[in-house]
């Protein structure tokens, strides 16, 4: 096998240079071109973020005017699309229509091909940028067997999600700020993460020059795992089957310990951060925060506490280094703001959308970009002869 070496999972091997989004794992510090996160959540918005991540430069006030102006007249979707959810089965995943739906984009858009055109790229990356969350309001009214509510152009673009999701015929959702300035939050905290398994995805698809929205499809599948994006959802499933126990966290974490059919603490451990997730951090004071705005006691939030306090104290996850990430608590804020634990994961994929268009972007213009194509160590069968079926 000569110089190939075998590093399962990548956990040692660098696939580009990057100036987007800077990770240390030992030190807990995440920054977005330089920015610290903790920064940013508190004092930015999303759409800034956004800008940031694939503009690499914090907007000034008419750049993000116009690239909110731009992003705003892009949010409707072409009525078309409303027949693939009629096609979708009423229990259908909204991870899976949002991908199928993301990668149809290129079916309407046939000046989304070419990724060496600026003006396609620029097109495609306001078009997505615009229409995810129109596309996952929809995804969550054909569950709720709701009619769709269009966009509104007056409306931020978190409170356009919010309004489009929640509001029915017979009564307008009432925008709340604490909801709105929290998930505003959320996705700011989402909205990269350097080379994860969904950003990784979309850059190797992308390497193969496909075009933007097939990429960002790859990405959100990739999103969809429960090690990966799913585990929003997953902690969520987990607090819940601890509460229909009696709330005994104890039993709980010995089956984990004892690796119990593979079962684990969702929410915690990271391949890269080894003391701290800084989001997790953020993410459990806000669940506070937006629980009691909100007037909302939640017995999971209590089991998650003392899960959490449970396992840091705990030998198994102190000596691997095993702590909450970003997934932990915002299962819980979701769920006070009203989402099913279905949706959660496609938060997370509205978060991140900017960071996979940003590195999508990066490799493009990365004229030292090779098409992803990983070497293996093959242990099969050396050679044999060929044998006619009735020899065999
Ligand atoms: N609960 C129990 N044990 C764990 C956990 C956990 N959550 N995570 C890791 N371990 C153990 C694992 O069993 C192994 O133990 P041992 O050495 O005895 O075999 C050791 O810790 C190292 O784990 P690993 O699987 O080699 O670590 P990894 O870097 O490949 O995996 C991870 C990272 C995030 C997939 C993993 O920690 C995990 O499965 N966590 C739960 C799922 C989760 O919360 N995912 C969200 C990640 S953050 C946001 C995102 O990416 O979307």
């Amino acid at each position: 096998t000569g110089l190939v070496t075998l590093d399962s999972g990548f956990g040692n091997t660098a696939a580009c240079e990057s100036a987007i989004t800077y990770l240390d794992g030992e030190r807990g510090i995440l920054r977005y071109r330089g920015y610290p996160i903790e920064q940013l959540a508190e004092h930015g918005t999303f759409l800034e973020t956004a800008y940031l991540l694939i503009n690499g430069e914090l907007p000034t006030v008419d750049e993000l005017a116009g690239f909110r102006d731009e992003i705003t007249q892009h949010t409707l979707l072409h009525e078309d699309v409303k027949r693939f959810y009629d096609g979708f089965p009423r229990d259908a995943h909204p991870m899976a229509m949002l991908s199928s739906v993301v990668s149809a984009l290129s079916t309407f858009y046939q000046d989304s091909h070419n990724p060496f055109d600026e003006r396609q790229r620029h097109i495609s990356t306001i078009r997505l940028l615009a229409k995810l969350p129109t596309i996952a309001a929809y995804a969550f009214k054909k569950a709720a067997g709701h009619p769709v509510v269009y966009p509104r152009n007056d409306l931020g673009y978190v409170e356009n999600f919010l309004r489009m999701t929640f509001s029915v015929p017979a009564e307008e959702y009432a925008l709340d700020p604490v909801v709105v300035n929290a998930l505003d939050k959320l996705l700011i905290l989402h909205a990269d993460h350097e080379q994860n398994c969904s950003a990784s995805t979309v850059r190797m698809v992308g390497s193969s020059q496909a075009n933007l929205f097939v990429s960002i499809s790859a990405g959100i599948n990739a999103l969809w795992g429960p090690l990966h994006g799913g585990a929003n959802a997953a902690v969520l499933e987990m607090l819940e089957s601890i509460q229909a126990q009696g709330g005994d966290v104890d039993s709980f974490i010995t089956k984990v310990k004892n690796k119990e059919q593979g079962v684990r603490l969702m929410g915690f451990g990271h391949r890269v951060y080894k003391s701290f997730d800084p989001r997790a951090k953020i993410i459990k004071t806000a669940a506070h925060d937006v629980l009691s705005a909100l007037g909302k006691s939640d017995e999971l939030l209590d089991i998650a506490l003392r899960l959490e306090e449970r396992a840091l104290s705990d030998d198994y996850f102190v000596s691997r280094n095993l702590y909450p990430n970003v997934d932990f608590y915002t299962g819980l804020i979701y769920r006070a703001m009203g989402f099913p634990t279905s949706m959660f994961t496609v938060l997370f994929a509205l978060g991140r959308l900017p960071g996979w268009i940003a590195q999508w972007h990066e490799m493009i213009n990365d004229p030292s970009t090779r098409i992803g194509r990983p070497r293996q160590i093959y242990t099969g069968v050396a050679e044999r002869p060929y044998l006619p079926v009735e020899q065999r």
